[in-house]
């Protein structure tokens, strides 16, 4: 296999990206906070919250692709802007990489004031519809209550002069922000969780999200191929991965690229049981590895995880 022909297979591995339908619904509604939001008198923002590893950054990208930024005569044009907060952010510093990911020149001049101002003329100017602020715990972490105040105010003033909705992603700990905050969290008009699967209450979201993956991995499908939607197969993954898309991922991943490497035209069994024993297994706290289970064994397993 030459070096190009490897290259290409193992970024096809990479980019695969299911649009599964809660996925899908997501991006649905931040669409629709977008273009609602240019119609009503007040914006329609939305909180996205999960785990980590549970496809929130994904679904960021996702959405971006359909906005890129155009550059006119009279400078960038950003229908949708998008921004991942820093560690330990102050409002200010979140000031500071708003005006950067917007392109301000000399975007840590000034205070905070003069950076909001600066920020509120920027976003009219670039004709931005809608900011997604990914990472957003992180302007919570510092805050007493007096500065969860404070963070709250400033969104509400960012809203308020600029008419254009917020889309926040983090971790759960976002949803605190709006539940001790009334004023905010009526402008908040969808609240929704990214959850991990669930393979009690909807095996079949989990086995068709596999085949998904499946259909996109640079493997041709053949007869006699291992099918990762296979309920015993899936049941494994499911139990070495705990449902989490990023550790489901992660597992198919390595184990395709392992093959790829290997210049196999197959993804098989073996290559998931080592991939999860190298990659997974510290990870799991499982007393054994799912491939070495019985199905007896497996069931128990795939009920607890579900809690
Ligand atoms: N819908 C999806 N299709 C394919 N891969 C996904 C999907 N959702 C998440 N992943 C994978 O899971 C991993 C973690 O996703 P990420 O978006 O970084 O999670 P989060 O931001 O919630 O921590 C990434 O490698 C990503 O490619
Ligand atoms: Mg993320």
């Amino acid at each position: 296999m030459s070096e190009q022909f490897l290259t290409e297979k193992l970024l096809q591995v990479e980019a695969v990206c299911v649009l599964y339908p809660r996925f899908a619904d997501l991006m649905e509604q931040m669409e629709t906070c977008r273009k609602e939001s240019a119609l009503a008198n007040e914006a329609m923002s939305m909180l996205i919250y999960g785990q980590s590893g549970a496809g929130k950054t994904t679904l960021i990208n996702q959405y971006l692709k359909n906005f890129p930024r155009k550059t006119t005569s009279d400078g960038s044009i950003v229908p949708v802007f998008f921004a991942s907060l820093p560690s330990k952010v102050t409002i200010k510093g979140c000031a500071k990489t708003l005006l950067k990911a917007l392109g301000a020149p000399n975007a840590s001049h000034g205070d905070e004031i003069d950076m909001t101002s600066r920020l509120v003329t920027l976003i009219k100017n670039c004709g931005v519809e809608l900011i997604i602020l990914d990472e957003f715990q992180h302007l919570l972490q510092r805050a007493s209550a007096k500065g969860a105040q404070q963070a709250s105010d400033w969104l509400k003033e960012l809203m308020n002069k600029t008419k254009v909705p917020l889309v926040l992603v983090g971790m759960p700990e976002c949803t605190k922000l709006l539940e001790a905050h009334e004023q905010l969290d009526r402008r908040f008009i969808v609240v929704e969780e990214l959850a991990s699967f669930n393979y009690v209450r909807d095996a079949s979201e989990y086995r068709k999200f596999l085949k998904a993956v499946q259909q996109a991995l640079p493997f041709p499908q053949q007869d006699g191929a291992l099918h990762l939607y296979d309920p015993l197969c899936a049941k494994r993954i499911y139990v070495a991965s705990r449902g989490s898309p990023g550790r489901t991922m992660r597992l198919i991943r390595e184990a395709a690229k392992m093959a790829v490497k290997k210049d196999l035209a197959i993804l098989a069994e073996t290559h998931l049981a080592t991939t999860y024993t190298k990659y997974i297994a510290r990870l799991s706290k499982l007393p054994k590895s799912p491939w070495e289970l019985s199905e007896n064994e497996l069931d128990k397993l795939v009920i607890k995880v579900a809690g």
